[in-house]
């Protein structure tokens, strides 16, 4: 999994990151990005090391005086890195990029402009705008709270209440964070579409939960609350549209070429699933073809000694080089029963596995 200085260094929001991964050495106060996600409460201790993390982070000149003005912000952002990077391995766990996050094989992905780059860069501000929604409803931040009311036709019939997650300031501090002008070179357009994809995902993703009050629950009255989307929902959703995002090209000329200026314009060959070719604010998008991260290159370890899943994936995991089988013994606990009360009982139950992995 991720050590301590990849995951601080990983998300690509902040682009930051590329030249300046923490040297050897910067153990990185032992995190290593399998921690719960639970933060505690702020000391002054934690508070110094806020403003630590807004040092190591190799922000922005304004990135870091929003991190440092607020300690929640330093945790949030933590919290976004982790949460983004272990979303990203869970949901290409089966592929042949399965989003090693290792410092040099990222830094070329980032630069590369392929359909992975355009998923790494919504992950990460699906999961920046997320978290900080969810710090501010949590109470984490100083600046924000929870989510308000918005103005109720039927103000009888149910109450604004309880404490939603605060997407409106979450919103406001990503866009704000991540400060982009428009810019003219097109790389920099892409990335920023990408970036706003995600930040969309989370937007739609958005849900009223309603809580029953009243005698025994008849429900005279209403509280309500506004509440994310879990976060497995996001990837899944940014997966789907890694899968069907669109190739762009550039419409320059040869006297804009040069400065990379010019539109982002359609992909050449119709992408099967839209049924027109124009890129939606809605679509990851992309400039160049990914590598095939078969074989060991600048972007991937290559698939040599990835287990795969027989009549499942070992064909196209293994890129048709074949497949190792092991055989191992494992006991697991099996039949298991509740007994009153309160413990489960267990067999242990011993059976043969095979394992593949995939040829060198
Ligand atoms: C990804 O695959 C490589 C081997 O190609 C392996 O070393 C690494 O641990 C895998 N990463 C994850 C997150 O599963």
């Amino acid at each position: 999994m991720l050590d301590g200085h990849l995951a601080v260094g990983w998300l690509p929001l902040a682009c930051i990151v590329l030249a300046s991964l923490p040297g050897p050495g910067a153990a990185y106060f032992g995190l290593t990005g399998n921690e719960p996600l639970t933060i505690l409460p702020l000391t002054s201790e934690t508070e110094e090391a806020a403003v630590q993390i807004c040092d190591r982070l190799k922000l922005e000149r304004k990135q870091r005086k929003m991190c440092r003005r607020d300690p929640g912000v330093a945790e949030t952002l933590m919290e976004a890195i982790s949460m983004s990077a272990q979303e990203c391995e869970y949901q290409f766990h089966f592929e042949r990029w399965n989003c090693t996050l290792e410092g040099k094989y990222r830094a070329s992905l980032l630069k590369k402009g392929c359909k992975e780059t355009a998923f790494l860069y919504a992950i990460s501000s699906a999961g920046l705008t997320h978290a900080m929604a969810k710090a501010c409803s949590a109470g984490r931040m100083e600046r924000c709270t929870c989510d308000e009311a918005p103005d109720l036709e039927n103000k009888e019939a149910w109450q604004w209440g309880g404490c939603g997650d605060n997407l409106k300031y979450s919103n406001k501090f990503v866009k704000e964070f991540l400060g982009k002008k428009n810019s003219k070179d097109l790389r920099a357009r892409v990335d920023l579409h990408n970036t706003n994809v995600g930040i969309k995902v989370i937007k739609a993703g958005v849900k009223t939960t309603c809580k029953c009050h009243g005698v025994s629950g008849s429900c005279t009255v209403r509280t309500c609350w506004r509440q994310l989307s879990p976060f497995h929902e996001i990837g899944k959703q940014l997966k789907l549209k890694y899968e069907t995002s669109l190739k762009v090209g550039s419409t320059t000329n040869e006297a804009n070429e040069a400065t990379g200026e010019g539109e982002i314009a359609p992909p050449k060959k119709p992408v099967t699933g839209h049924s027109d070719q124009i890129p939606r604010t809605t679509d990851l998008i992309y400039m160049e073809d990914s590598p095939n991260f078969c074989k060991m290159s600048k972007f991937s370890p290559g698939t040599f000694g990835r287990r795969c899943y027989k009549e499942k994936n070992c064909e196209s995991l293994c890129c048709g080089r074949g497949h190792n089988t092991q055989s191992k013994v494992v006991t697991r606990p099996c039949q298991c029963q509740v007994r009153w009360c309160c413990y489960v009982e267990c067999k242990q139950c011993t059976q043969r596995e095979e394992i593949y992995t995939c040829k060198d």
